[in-house]
């Protein structure tokens, strides 16, 4: 049986598999059984997954205590790891590297972790890469939110009572999140730039409309998994004195900056917020790993000379429908792979499989996790 069960972070929305596909994975598996509610907060009711043939139950403890597979957006906490069968799988987001703890009570009770977000970003895996679905929803929203707190127009208007030119966007990081930023930004009017420090986003970011900022460099900024490198104390320097000078012309400013297993870059220093014009705005998204301003505080909004410092937590909860519904999809996708007639089957030859696998007959098997631990 294959259970989902409600989700019990604090604001989140999401469900970890939608009605539709529950359709689709009842092809290959007998019985999905999702506890009563779980769909409510990102609009997806009881009724629906009824009706896509899922059963629905009431007590999440005998959903856990039978399910073999068990799905889920976010980590579930470890009570309920306690109550799940040795021998069953959990498949959800498990972030290994910053939650050591928990792979060990994972290889203590004997459960299959494939981690969501420790899937090679591989072509083959495209239809995997929640951490994708997730960002790109996590840039359209900051684009957003930052519009949303502005008290301008973005695009350039011309009235009868004058014309008012267009808001400038300043985007820090150009990666999937960036990126919808940036295009998020461009469709609402507004004249764009970004900033990464891999030089291979130019391009991206050009085609989007925005323009490129430049901090001439010799270093080699990108690793070999196309993930961005820690840079040193002279690039840094170099590089903030540009990001100061577009960083206060800007009205709206959304950092998306993160190195992987690193603490979010600083890049938005207290000083280059003390140059924003009045009424200016910060997005920064990369709150959760500790952000790219030195102002932020996560979940708030800061108040600092008249410019707004917002710190948002779980961006892609706000859009809850969609965001379970392309989760949904990037679980599927791994299910497909994952199970033969209906059961899981841990092909370690398989590249996808390996390293989405943190934990298997109480080892702990993941390359990828190992080598970064
Ligand atoms: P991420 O969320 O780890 O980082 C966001 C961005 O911040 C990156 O573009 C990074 O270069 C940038 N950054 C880091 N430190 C910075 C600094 N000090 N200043 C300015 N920018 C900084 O990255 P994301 O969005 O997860 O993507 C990482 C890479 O993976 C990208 O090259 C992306 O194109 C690639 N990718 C490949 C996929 C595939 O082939 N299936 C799927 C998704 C992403």
């Amino acid at each position: 049986m294959v259970g989902v069960c409600k989700e019990t972070g604090k604001n989140e929305a999401r469900v970890a598999i939608t009605p539709e596909g529950v359709q689709k994975l009842l092809a290959s598996v007998d019985e999905i059984t999702i506890e009563s509610g779980a769909g409510v907060a990102s609009s997806y009711s009881d009724q629906s997954f009824r009706d896509a043939g899922a059963t629905v139950a009431d007590s999440r403890d005998e959903i856990l205590s039978h399910c073999n597979i068990l799905l889920a957006v976010q980590a579930p906490p470890v009570e309920d790891l306690q109550k799940m069968k040795e021998g069953s799988v959990l498949l959800s987001f498990i972030w290994p590297l910053q939650n050591s703890d928990y792979v060990d009570k994972l290889k203590e009770r004997n459960i299959s972790g494939v981690a969501m977000d420790t899937i090679p970003r591989i072509s083959r895996a495209q239809s995997m890469d929640a951490l994708s679905s997730m960002s790109n929803i996590a840039g359209y929203k900051a684009a957003l939110l930052g519009a949303n707190q502005l008290d301008k127009y973005l695009p350039m208007m011309m009235t009868a009572a004058g014309t008012i030119p267009p808001a400038k966007v300043l985007v820090l990081g150009a990666g999937v999140a960036g990126l919808q930023a940036i295009a998020t930004a461009k469709r609402l009017g507004a004249v764009v730039e970004a900033f990464d420090i891999r030089p291979a986003v130019k391009e991206q970011v050009e085609s989007l409309g925005a323009t490129f900022v430049e901090v001439p460099s010799d270093e080699d900024t990108e690793s070999d998994s196309g993930y961005a490198k820690e840079q040193t104390e002279k690039a840094k320097e170099r590089q903030q004195q540009v990001i100061h000078d577009h960083v206060k012309k800007s009205d709206i400013v959304i950092t998306t900056a993160l190195v992987p297993g690193r603490p979010a870059p600083k890049l938005v220093s207290e000083p280059m917020v003390n140059d924003m014009k009045a009424g200016s705005v910060v997005v920064d998204i990369a709150a959760e790993q500790g952000g790219n301003c030195e102002l932020t505080k996560a979940g708030e909004t800061v108040h600092h000379n008249g410019v707004s410092i917002m710190g948002p937590l779980n961006i892609p909860s706000m859009l809850a429908f969609h965001a379970s519904k392309l989760y949904s999809k990037n679980v599927l996708s791994l299910l497909d792979l994952l199970l033969d007639d209906g059961k899981p089957n841990f092909n370690f030859d398989d590249e996808i499989i390996v390293n989405a696998t943190v934990t298997h007959g109480g080892e702990l098997i993941s390359p990828f996790v190992k080598e970064n631990m």
